[in-house]
């Protein structure tokens, strides 16, 4: 089955990623939107206008048979239109909120995501069916995607970042912190250093790549050395050359490192 995944930039291929490992019989497109990168801080109408280009590409021109958009901004303003127009399975992403408090139904959680996605009616949906105990704030941190663009992970930039936007929290509070986000996986171990060790990590990657075999009739396997091949696009170039693609192999080692970290 060729399977595409598609996120604003290289976010996404921390899914990719863990997706490849369990699924490592299928073959792989990974469309990142580089041109476009970062939606978050767009408007609604230009991130929506992007995926629709997005998915023209990958389904009518590559022919994917299925899609996952591995951008939980893109899924907030866009896959209710991708699934009015395509008839392949389409696998959104959405903050795992549901899962952080079914771990923990009592303390506090910090989900964190972009600013669309955080003022996102979807999102507000989500917490009125989910958060009946108000338990969840919301964080926006968008100046981690373009960290994470230019592959600045563990800098003093980063963790004052980090830092000034999250100690306002009282941290003890949390049960986890929600990584609503694709692009704010690569940050684990920098986020680890700074928060207490009672709050623990949670994200849809996982879960995500469940729901993509659940509607694909596939079956996964236990994660293993074996890995699918994947094409990569950049805002539908193909991503030749050795530099591009020396990349790429260090983002996924960085997302293969990151997934460790609970
Ligand atoms: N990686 C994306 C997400 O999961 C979006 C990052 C951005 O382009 O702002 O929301």
């Amino acid at each position: 089955m060729r399977i595409a995944l598609f996120d604003s930039g290289i976010g996404g291929l921390t899914v990719l990623s863990h997706a490849r490992r369990v699924l490592p019989s299928e073959e792989f497109l990974f469309f990142a939107d580089r041109d476009h990168v970062p939606y978050g801080t767009k408007s609604v109408s230009a991130v929506r206008g992007y995926v629709r280009e997005a998915f023209r590409f990958l389904v009518e021109r590559q022919k994917a048979d299925a899609v996952v958009v591995a951008c939980n901004t893109a899924t907030s303003v866009a896959v209710e239109e991708m699934r009015q127009l395509y008839d392949v399975p389409i696998i959104g992403m959405e903050p795992a909120v549901k899962k952080a408090l079914a771990q923990d139904p009592d303390r506090r959680v910090l989900v964190t995501a972009t600013p669309i996605t955080v003022n996102g009616e979807k999102l507000r949906r989500l917490l009125s069916d989910y958060d009946t105990k108000g338990l969840v704030d919301l964080l926006a941190l968008p100046g981690l995607v373009e960290f994470a663009e230019s592959r600045e992970f563990s800098s003093a930039r980063v963790e004052e970042y980090l830092w000034n936007t999250l100690s306002p929290y009282e941290l003890s509070k949390y049960s986890a912190i929600v990584l609503g986000c694709t692009h704010f996986n690569y940050f684990k171990d920098t986020m680890r250093r700074l928060l207490p060790k009672t709050m623990g990590f949670v994200d849809g990657n996982e879960g995500t790549v469940e729901e993509l075999a659940r509607r694909t009739g596939l079956t996964t396997a236990a994660a293993g050395t074996e890995m699918a091949p994947c094409e990569f696009f950049e805002s539908g170039r193909p991503m030749a050359g050795q530099e591009a693609l020396a990349r790429i192999e260090s983002y996924l080692a960085r997302a293969a490192r990151m997934e460790q970290i609970v």
